[in-house]
């Protein structure tokens, strides 16, 4: 791309969903005091959480007279923004799960040592300098003593604690999830194509209600729309494709909050076009089993007669699988701590400009645990973790800065929406006319890009932007072979 565009400069292409420091150079660290002195103990550095902003901390920490150990119940790295396609096959999770003792050798080689301990962080005791943890084997409890502690365990899904969410919902947070969804719809594409079935039970094995329309519920509802036209079509027959509904349910008037309303609109009219039936103004209020119930979303300071209105107004659909896509929430680890600190906004830990937890000295909070100020994305996260690794290593605290450089959403086989920041320069604006870049943004100076250039650039991003070369073969080979064989429709045992 940057061939294709260098007019246009490194900044928006190379950069432009963000994920610009994961698997950039490892070398660019200058060891600096503390760790210099060789007579000195080693710093122990403990860091919970083995995602976006964890490593990028690992990396960046990893130098001389630093003692690390990561804690996580998770051994790889998740790459999330291919769950969705791993969810219908387009690819396989081994491109998305990088093994993360791969990645902890890397840093050992750099510190003192680098260890990784497969277990649950269960709670911090700030005063005593330790975290408690229990093995994710055989449930043994460990303590670990830090000099500085890194929390970046990630948010968790938000039920809101709406009834029968968390018991009869799929998810879309980690590999598991996208593993049984997989399951799930093949499973019912499977008994919806049996022999003797009524016509009712295959329109409700075949009916997928995604509950959110932020990036996430969208992208997914993209891929199964794709997944029902080319794949379960050549499969199972057009008898079972065609009868194959997908609901896309969103609480607020209009889907995907984080990007302009013009891109949002091309995203919607996109999935209408595809068949998928996206409901706004309406919500998911309660679940049972199979059956979900929307109705119109109703305000916060709704008044008795509006909720009224809205129950009466509430219809109940049979559903093959809903997709629980509609936010996220603080993991128990970081409820507790932000409680036993004081602090009062239970999203997630609240931090100084620096990413210092609020109220302790040695603790640092990154990526979706903490309440920065920032969108929960794996953008700001990389960069948090960056900010945090070196401050670390150099023993210096400083004001996180995020440079937000744009946003991608991919909407399916060739097609997709970017929001970018348009680089300062004096032709540079030639190269966005050239994409047909429209200006959206409040200042007007982000640019969109649709269809199938947004689609390049999402493919293009996202496959540099993995960790290993091996990651890079097997997404390129996946890719390969969707678009000669189709997806994978083989139901895992
Ligand atoms: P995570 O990446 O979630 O990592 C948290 C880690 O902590 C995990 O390893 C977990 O196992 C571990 N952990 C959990 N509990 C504990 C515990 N008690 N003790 C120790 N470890 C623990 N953002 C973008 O910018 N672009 C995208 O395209 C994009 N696509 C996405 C697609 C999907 C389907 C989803 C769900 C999210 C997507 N995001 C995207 C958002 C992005 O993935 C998150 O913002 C990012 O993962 C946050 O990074 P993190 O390191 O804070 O948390
Ligand atoms: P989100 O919070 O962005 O969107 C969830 C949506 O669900 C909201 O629009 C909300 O109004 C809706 N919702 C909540 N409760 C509901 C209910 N009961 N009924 C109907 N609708 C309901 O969550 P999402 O999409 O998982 O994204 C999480 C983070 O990850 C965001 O910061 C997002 O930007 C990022 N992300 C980025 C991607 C990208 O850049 N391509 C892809 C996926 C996620």
């Amino acid at each position: 791309l940057k061939r294709l565009a260098p007019a246009a400069g490194a900044t928006a292409l190379t950069a432009f969903a963000g994920i610009t420091t994961l698997n950039d150079d490892w070398d660019d660290y200058i060891p600096s005091s503390p760790a210099t002195d060789p007579n000195a103990e080693p710093e122990k550095i403990v860091i919970l959480g083995s995602g976006w902003a964890a490593l990028s901390a690992l990396r960046k920490c990893a130098a001389p007279n630093k003692s690390i150990v990561v804690v996580s119940p998770r051994p790889h790295f998740l790459y999330t923004p291919l769950l969705a396609s791993s969810s219908v096959g387009t690819i396989t999770l081994r491109s998305a799960c990088e093994p993360l003792r791969a990645l902890v050798e890397s840093a050992a080689s750099k510190a003192t040592s680098a260890t990784f301990v497969r277990a649950d962080a269960r709670e911090v005791d700030v005063k005593g300098k330790k975290v408690l943890a229990t093995t994710d084997s055989d449930g043994m409890a460990l303590e670990l003593s830090y000099d500085k502690l890194v929390i970046a365990v990630g948010a968790q899904p938000n039920t809101f604690g709406i009834p029968g969410v968390q018991e009869h919902a799929l998810f879309l947070k980690e590999a598991e999830d996208s593993a049984k969804l997989h399951a799930k719809l093949l499973c019912n594409l499977e008994k919806a194509a049996a022999l003797n079935i009524r016509v009712a039970e295959i329109d409700r094995l075949l009916k997928v209600v995604v509950c959110g329309g932020g990036p996430t519920g969208v992208e997914l509802a993209a891929e199964l729309a794709d997944f029902a036209h080319n794949d379960v079509a050549r499969r199972y027959g057009t008898d079972i494709s065609e009868r194959i509904q997908i609901i896309l349910v969103e609480a607020m008037p209009r889907i995907l909050a984080p990007f302009d309303e013009k891109l949002a609109n091309v995203a919607k009219e996109h999935l209408v076009s595809k068949g998928v039936d996206v409901r706004t103004g309406t919500a998911v209020t309660y679940v049972e089993s199979n059956d979900v119930t929307l109705a119109p979303s109703c305000p916060r300071n709704a008044t008795k007669e509006q909720r009224e209105a809205a129950a009466a107004a509430a219809k109940t659909e049979e559903t093959g699988a809903l997709v629980w896509a509609a936010g996220i929430g603080a993991r128990p680890l970081v409820k507790k701590l932000a409680n036993s600190l004081g602090q009062t906004d239970m999203r997630g830990l609240q931090v100084d400009e620096t990413l210092k937890v609020k109220g302790t000295d040695s603790v640092y909070a990154i990526g979706d645990a903490a309440l920065s100020g920032y969108a929960p994305t794996a953008q700001v996260a990389s960069q948090q973790g960056k900010h945090i690794g070196r401050a670390i290593r150099d023993g210096i605290d400083s004001k996180f800065e995020y440079i937000h450089a744009g946003s991608l959403c991919c909407l399916g086989s060739d097609n997709g929406i970017a929001q970018l920041l348009a680089p300062k320069g004096s032709n540079s604006f030639n190269v966005w006319d050239a994409l047909g870049a429209e200006q959206v943004g409040k200042d007007g100076d982000e640019r969109a890009v649709t269809g199938k250039p947004a689609f390049v650039m999402w493919r293009s991003l996202y496959w540099t932007k993995l960790l290993s070369t091996s990651s890079r073969l097997s997404l390129g080979g996946d890719w390969i072979k969707a678009q000669l064989h189709g997806r994978d429709v083989v139901e895992p045992v």
